[in-house]
């Protein structure tokens, strides 16, 4: 669909300069349009008759010389809808009779809890502007924030709320921005799940009323992930069409709101979840919002989710010392961890045991999970207390440590900072630091607590501990798990009305520990795991170098969790372990190949009990962990193209990824069940350069007799290429590279 801004009369084309304009903010005093663009994305918005600042368009990049006109608030409908509420706002306040979604709603010490923001002055700045709107009457004032990156229009938009007024405020809902699309038919996409079935794509036309993608657990969560696209149309396409997406960058609880409004606009509200949320700002405080992303691609969800991946390699993720300036961070270390073969019962044996098989396989990283610490022989005791075990290692980690880097490798360890056991030292001498809401029941969740991290003394107590364990210790790699969400949230060292702070102050002092840490211990690099995907966001991977996506990690299931899971975020922290089969969750037998194949579509990773892997298994893993080492690059921070797709029961999937210069690709393909004896589809590929030649090369499996060796980009996209008539039967797996030549 060609998409009109609010109607194609408002594009006045005062006059038309041929060059492009340069990306970045304009504002054009006459229209008081303010205007962002980068990459193929035009933002505008204005200045309305009444001082509200009201969204213009958003969408592919127009001419620099095109003068888009004043804002123009949309009309009265009837006596019902008034205009206020039908005009797409920027930010709009609670009050003169909005019936949608607001931007922020307060209550003032007076009982008032009208609040109408105008316009009151803005600032450019490098990549965007500072905008402040104000009440009408009140000193509430709200600065919401603006950057375009040139490369690929991704927009970066935040609010900072700030109390001049005289008394305490208390703000209910606050987002950090909210976005519009005018009257059409969309389909929504968006991520659901629960632990072991994160990543699900759920697609759906949108309908008047509202969809309310949330999280109201203290983090993240596995049930839903703050992201959305919106596709122009009723069909999701993968290759063609428009699409608007967003993410939000908050670890805590947050929420979404889609709305197509009464006159069939759409409105997406995002930020902090106002569910059970007060922030009270007293005189001259403020509060800042996280920040909300949102991009635009006229390519499909394909072309969306190629934007987003780029932009958080280049732009959200750590680069660490170490990690090269080439623009992205250095592809991950193929690691083993031992929490499926061993679980709990981790020695200093057994864990050089598994190191020594790891090294063998040709692994970068051994990392070592739960069960090290404190006395914790299963999951009832011993979090809280960061101690090695002296019973599991007498000798302190080092020798394990010394171990594993004589090996070649380097070392990981698993902590779960932020919880506690009611069974362990710290929680006997400390009962207090936990959330939780005197005289009432304190609810466990795996036989455990959640810390308050809001409070300085827990937050110094973790910093302390972490530190002093990456200080002790040679270590490269934290794997930071959190293993429960919250109950009973409550904060009784601050007044009763102060108290549910600690949905903003817990987040805040996260990731204050994170960034302390990373600036302690710049080379030590981080795994954002919460029982597999429950926290995985913008926010948090501005400090987590990768993510442990499911807990689930039966081969199969993972392609479509990896499928979903790569609408929003990047290959490169997509952690993917081999594990051993039949699957423990499934019950699944597969081949240790489709294992192989199913995780090199990520940052692969070795989770199996490898003592028990024959000589066979061992030198057919060691060839595939090499032969991934040497095409990384390209599957992680390549151009994803999905070929086919393995949702909705499909026999067959098929990924391809094309590095940035367009010099390798890698092809992935998957037979869930071959059924009627039916043929693997021809793979017409994507994204090549068209008049270059690449040569193809099996990395598992093999092509079709016939299929020449060398060809042209222009060749594998409109011929494409069959592979081998024996490729067939029930979980099976190939994988192919194209070398430019
Ligand atoms: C949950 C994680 O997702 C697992 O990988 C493992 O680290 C366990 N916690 C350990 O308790």
């Amino acid at each position: 669909m060609s998409r009109n801004i609010l109607t194609a009369a408002l594009l006045l084309s005062a006059s038309f300069i041929a060059t492009a304009q340069p990306s970045g903010a304009t504002f054009d005093e006459a229209t008081k349009v303010f205007r962002l663009d980068g990459g193929n994305v035009t933002y505008a918005f204005g200045l309305n008759s009444r001082g509200e600042l009201q969204q213009i368009y958003w969408g592919g990049r127009i001419a620099a010389g095109d003068r888009i006109p004043s804002a123009v608030p949309e009309r009265e409908w009837a006596s019902f809808d008034s205009s206020y509420t039908n005009t797409p706002q920027e930010y709009a306040g609670w009050g003169a009779g909005l019936f949608l979604e607001p931007a922020l709603k307060v209550t003032f010490a007076d009982g008032n809890r009208d609040l109408v923001l105008h316009y009151d002055s803005y600032q450019t700045a490098s990549d965007g502007f500072k905008i402040v709107l104000k009440d009408i009457d009140r000193k509430v004032f709200v600065t919401l924030h603006y950057g375009i990156d040139p490369e690929s229009g991704v927009l970066a938009r935040s609010a900072t709320i700030e109390n001049r007024e005289p008394k305490p405020i208390t703000i209910e809902q606050a987002a950090a921005a909210a976005w519009a699309l005018p009257p059409a038919h969309y389909t929504l996409n968006y991520l659901t799940g629960r632990w072991a079935g994160e990543w699900t794509l759920t697609q759906e036309a949108l309908h008047p009323g509202a969809r309310v993608i949330e999280s109201r657990r203290g983090s993240t969560g596995h049930q839903a992930n703050p992201w959305f696209a919106i596709q122009a149309g009723d069909k999701p396409d993968e290759n063609s069409g428009e699409v608007w997406f967003g993410a939000l960058a908050w670890s805590g609880s947050w929420r979404i709101v889609v709305e197509q409004d009464q006159l069939d606009a759409i409105r997406v509200t995002g930020g902090f979840n106002p569910f059970d949320f007060g922030y009270v700002l007293q005189t001259g405080q403020s509060l800042e919002t996280p920040i909300f992303y949102g991009g635009y691609s006229a390519h499909g969800l394909g072309g969306a989710s190629r934007i987003l991946h780029q932009y958080e390699l280049a732009h959200i993720l750590p680069h660490r010392v170490g990690g090269g300036d080439s623009g992205a961070p250095k592809p991950r270390p193929v690691i083993y961890n031992s929490w499926e073969a061993t679980e709990f019962s981790v020695t200093e044996e057994g864990q050089i045991a598994l190191a020594e098989k790891a090294a063998a396989l040709g692994v970068d990283r051994f990392v070592m999970d739960d069960g090290w610490f404190g006395q914790r022989k299963d999951d009832h005791a011993g979090l809280g207390d960061w101690y090695v075990n002296p019973q599991k290692f007498p000798h302190g980690l080092k020798p394990l440590i010394d171990k594993v880097h004589a090996l070649g490798m380097d070392f990981g360890l698993w902590v779960e900072p932020e919880m506690v056991n009611p069974d362990s030292d710290l929680y006997r001498k400390h009962p207090d630091w936990v959330l939780n809401f005197p005289g009432r029941p304190r609810s466990e969740q795996r036989n455990q607590l959640v810390l308050n991290l809001a409070r300085p003394d827990t937050r110094d107590y973790i910093l302390g501990f972490l530190d002093k364990l990456l200080t002790e210790n040679d270590i490269a790699f934290l794997k930071w798990d959190y293993n429960r969400n919250w109950s009973e949230p409550g904060w009784d060292q601050l007044p009763a009305a102060e108290q549910k702070k600690v949905y903003v102050e817990f987040t805040r002092n996260l990731y204050a520990i994170l960034a302390e840490l990373k600036k302690r211990h710049p080379k030590v690099e981080l795994e954002s795991c919460s029982g597999g995907g429950g926290r995985v966001d913008l926010g948090i991977l501005q400090y987590a170098d990768e993510v442990w996506p499911s807990d689930n990690t039966d081969p199969f299931d993972r392609l479509s969790q990896q499928d979903g899971f790569t609408y929003a975020y990047t290959p490169q922290i997509m952690m993917a372990w081999v594990t051993d089969s039949p699957h423990w969750l499934n019950k699944r037998a597969t081949s240790l190949s489709y294992r192989m194949l199913s995780s090199m579509q990520g940052s692969l990773g070795i989770g199996a009990n490898i003592s028990k892997w024959t000589d066979e298994e061992m030198t057919s893993a060691k060839r595939l962990i090499a032969a991934y080492h040497q095409v990384q690059p390209t599957i992680v921070q390549g151009d994803l193209y999905r070929l086919i797709s393995p949702l909705n029961g499909s026999e067959f999937s098929a990924t391809e990824t094309v590095n940035r210069d367009k010099t390798q690709s890698v092809v992935f393909a998957f037979i869930h069940s071959t059924q009627e004896g039916r043929k693997f589809p021809r793979l017409t590929l994507k994204g090549l350069d068209h008049d270059a030649n690449y040569a193809l090369t099996p990395i598992e499996g093999a092509v079709e007799k016939g299929t020449p060796a060398i060809a042209s980009g222009a060749w594998w996209m409109n011929h494409g290429f069959d592979i081998n008539d024996n490729f067939r039967g029930d979980f099976q797996a190939a994988a192919f590279r194209l070398d430019k030549k």
